[in-house]
C-alpha cells in the first residue's frame, strides 16, 4: 500500500519521505499510509532560493480508494495429532505501518480459543515489505468445520479478514450399539458408528467372516445390520470393520440368540416291577435352563440341575409309576414334556379260571392279570373250528372264555397260555363234568 512517484528532480512537498538524488538526476516519493483523502492532482515543484521557485505542469493524478484485497490465509492439511504452522498474510507489499494480524475462531459453543495476535515482517527490498502471522496448532477433532478468521488491521478502522473452515483429518474409534441377544424370530439390528474426517468406510461381517448387507446413513457415519428372522444357527461373532484412509479397525460383538427347544425325556418309560426306572429330561436351550424332572406334582428329584435332570430309581414299585413332568425354565420361559410310566409284569392266571364240561359242551374261562395287557391263547382250539370264543379286557384283567361241543372232551387237559413282553405262563385246566342228574366229579 504505498506509491511511488518517479520524476526527475526534486519534489517540492516535504510531508512525505523524500529521496533525493541530484547527482542522479532522481526524486522520488513514497507515501505511507494512504487514505482516500490522499486522492489529487500532484505536481513537483523545485525552489532555488536565487532563482526563485518553479513548478512543473504536469501533473500527477492519485486516487486513493479503499483496500479491496483481503488477507491470504494458508493451511497445510491438518491431521489430528500433528503440529501444523498456518499462516496469514497480510495483503499488498507494503513499506507503511506494521500492520496489526489477529486470529480469531468461531465454533459454537466448543472449545474456547484464545486470539492470537502476533506477526512478523519479511523486509523483500526497501519498500516492499510483506507482514504475516504464524499461527501453530495442534489441530483436535473439535477443530474439524471450525471457521477461523485472520483479521489484518492497518491503521484505525481499516481492516481486512478473511475467514477459511478448517478440515481436520481425525478418526474416533470405532462403536457399536444394539441388543446383542435376540430372540429366536426376533431382528438382530446393531448399529456401528464412527467419527471421522473424512467419512470411513464401514462394513459388517457375520461368523466365518461372511459379508453382510448393511444400509449406511446419510452422513456415512453409521452402518446398520438389519437380519429379520434370526435363528439359532445366526449366532455367534459378528464383526465391524472401519476402513479410513490407510487404517482400519476392528470391533467384535458376540450374538446370542435365545431359544429353547421342548424338553426330551428320554429312557423305557415301561419297567418291570422291581426293575430300574432311569429318565433323563433334557433340553436344548440359551441361556442354559434349570431343569427339574417330577413325578406328578411331587418332587421326586429336587435337585435342579442345567440343561438336563435325571431319575433313577431302583427296585421300581406300583408307587413310583404314573405321569412324570419334566419342566425346563430359562429367563422367563418355561417348557414342559409329560412321560407316562408303566410297571410291566409278567401274567398271572387267577385260581377262578377253570373248565366245566357238561351235556357234551365244554365251557372253559381263563382270567389273567398283567401289563401290559397279555394275549391269551387255548392251544386245544388251534385245530378245532366249531367254537365260540369271547375275550374280555378290564384294566389289568383279561377273561378269554369260550365254548366247544364235542363228547371227546371230558379228560382232555386243557391249557391256557398268557404271554406279554415281561413273559408268558401257562396253566391246564382238567374239566369238571357235570352230568344229566346233576352229580359233579372232581378232576
Ligand atoms: C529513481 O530512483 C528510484 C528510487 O531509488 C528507483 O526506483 C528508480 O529506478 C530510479 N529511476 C531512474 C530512472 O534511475
Ligand atoms: C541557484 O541558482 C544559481 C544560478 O543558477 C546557482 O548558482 C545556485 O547554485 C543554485 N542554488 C542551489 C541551492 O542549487
Ligand atoms: C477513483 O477510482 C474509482 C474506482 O476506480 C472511480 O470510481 C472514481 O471515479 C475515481 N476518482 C477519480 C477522482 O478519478
Ligand atoms: C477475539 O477477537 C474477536 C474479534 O476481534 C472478539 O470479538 C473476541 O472477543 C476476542 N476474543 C478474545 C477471547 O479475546
Ligand atoms: C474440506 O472438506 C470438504 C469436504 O470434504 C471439501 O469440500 C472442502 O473443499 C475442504 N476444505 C478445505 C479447505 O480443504
Ligand atoms: C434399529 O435400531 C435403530 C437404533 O438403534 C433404530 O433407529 C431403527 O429403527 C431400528 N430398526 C429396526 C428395523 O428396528
Ligand atoms: C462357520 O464355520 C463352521 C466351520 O466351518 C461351521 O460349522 C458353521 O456352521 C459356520 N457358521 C456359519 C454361521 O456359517
Ligand atoms: C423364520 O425362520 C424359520 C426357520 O428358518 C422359518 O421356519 C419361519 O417361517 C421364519 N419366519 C418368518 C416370519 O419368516
Ligand atoms: C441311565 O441311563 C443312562 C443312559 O441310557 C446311562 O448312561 C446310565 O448309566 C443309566 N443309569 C443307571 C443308574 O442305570
Ligand atoms: C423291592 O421292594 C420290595 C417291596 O418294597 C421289597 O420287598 C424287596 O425286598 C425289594 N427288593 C430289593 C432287591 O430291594
Ligand atoms: C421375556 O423377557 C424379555 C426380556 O427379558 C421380554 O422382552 C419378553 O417380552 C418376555 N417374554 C414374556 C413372554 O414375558
Ligand atoms: C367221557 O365221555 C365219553 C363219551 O361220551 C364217555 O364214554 C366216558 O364215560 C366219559 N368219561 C367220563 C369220566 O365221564
Amino acid at each position: 500500500m504505498h506509491l511511488l512517484i518517479l520524476v526527475t528532480l526534486l519534489w517540492l512537498s516535504l510531508d512525505y519521505l523524500v529521496q533525493t538524488d541530484l547527482k542522479k538526476k532522481n526524486c522520488s516519493i513514497i507515501i505511507n499510509d494512504l487514505k482516500p483523502s490522499d486522492s489529487g492532482s500532484y505536481q513537483f515543484r523545485v525552489i532555488n532560493k536565487t532563482k526563485g521557485g518553479f513548478t512543473f505542469l504536469r501533473k500527477a493524478n492519485v486516487n486513493v480508494t479503499y483496500l479491496q484485497q483481503k488477507p491470504t490465509v494458508q493451511v497445510p492439511p491438518l491431521t489430528e495429532g500433528h503440529k501444523a504452522s498456518l499462516t496469514c498474510i497480510a495483503p499488498g507489499l507494503c513499506s507503511g505501518s506494521k500492520p496489526i494480524i489477529t486470529w480469531t475462531w468461531r465454533k459454537a459453543g466448543e472449545k474456547d480459543l484464545p486470539n492470537i495476535t502476533t506477526a512478523t515482517t519479511d523486509r523483500l527490498t526497501a519498500v516492499n515489505h510483506r507482514h504475516m502471522s504464524t499461527l501453530e496448532l495442534s489441530p483436535s477433532a473439535e477443530l474439524h468445520r471450525a471457521h477461523l478468521t485472520c483479521i489484518v488491521t492497518f491503521i484505525k478502522n481499516l481492516s481486512r479478514e478473511k475467514t477459511v473452515r478448517l478440515n481436520v483429518t481425525y478418526v474416533k474409534n470405532i462403536e457399536v450399539f444394539g441388543n446383542t441377544a435376540v430372540q429366536e424370530g426376533d431382528s438382530l439390528n446393531l448399529t456401528c458408528s464412527v467419527k471421522s474426517f473424512p467419512p470411513s468406510q464401514l462394513m459388517w461381517f457375520g461368523p466365518n467372516r461372511t459379508s453382510l448387507n448393511v444400509s449406511e446413513s446419510t452422513d456415512l457415519r453409521s452402518a446398520s445390520l438389519l437380519i429379520y428372522n434370526m435363528t439359532q444357527a445366526q449366532s455367534g461373532q459378528y464383526m465391524c470393520e472401519g476402513v479410513h484412509l490407510n487404517t482400519s479397525q476392528t470391533r467384535h460383538i458376540n450374538i446370542s440368540v435365545i431359544y429353547m427347544r421342548k424338553p426330551v425325556v428320554s429312557g423305557a418309560t415301561n419297567v418291570e416291577e422291581g426293575g430300574v426306572l432311569n429318565l433323563t429330561c433334557t433340553v436344548d436351550s440359551f441361556p442354559p435352563s434349570t431343569v427339574t424332572l417330577q413325578r406328578d406334582e411331587n418332587v421326586v428329584n429336587d435337585s435342579i440341575v442345567n440343561q438336563s435332570n435325571t431319575v433313577v430309581i431302583n427296585n421300581v414299585t406300583q408307587e413310583d409309576v404314573g405321569q412324570y413332568v419334566c419342566t425346563a425354565q430359562s429367563r422367563n420361559k418355561t417348557q414342559t414334556s409329560h412321560v407316562e410310566v408303566k410297571l410291566i409284569w409278567k401274567p398271572h392266571i387267577l385260581n377262578s379260571s377253570g373248565c366245566v364240561f357238561s351235556e357234551e359242551v365244554l365251557k372253559c374261562v381263563c382270567i389273567t392279570q398283567a401289563s401290559p395287557v397279555p394275549t391269551v391263547t387255548w392251544p386245544l382250539l388251534q385245530d378245532q373250528t366249531e367254537y365260540k370264543l369271547v375275550t374280555v379286557v378290564t384294566g389289568d384283567t383279561i377273561n378269554s372264555s369260550f365254548v366247544l361241543k364235542g363228547t371227546n372232551h371230558n379228560r382232555t387237559e386243557i391249557q391256557c397260555v398268557a404271554k406279554n413282553r415281561a413273559g408268558q405262563v401257562q396253566k391246564s385246566f382238567t374239566p369238571s363234568i357235570i352230568t344229566q342228574t346233576g352229580n359233579r366229579h372232581g378232576m
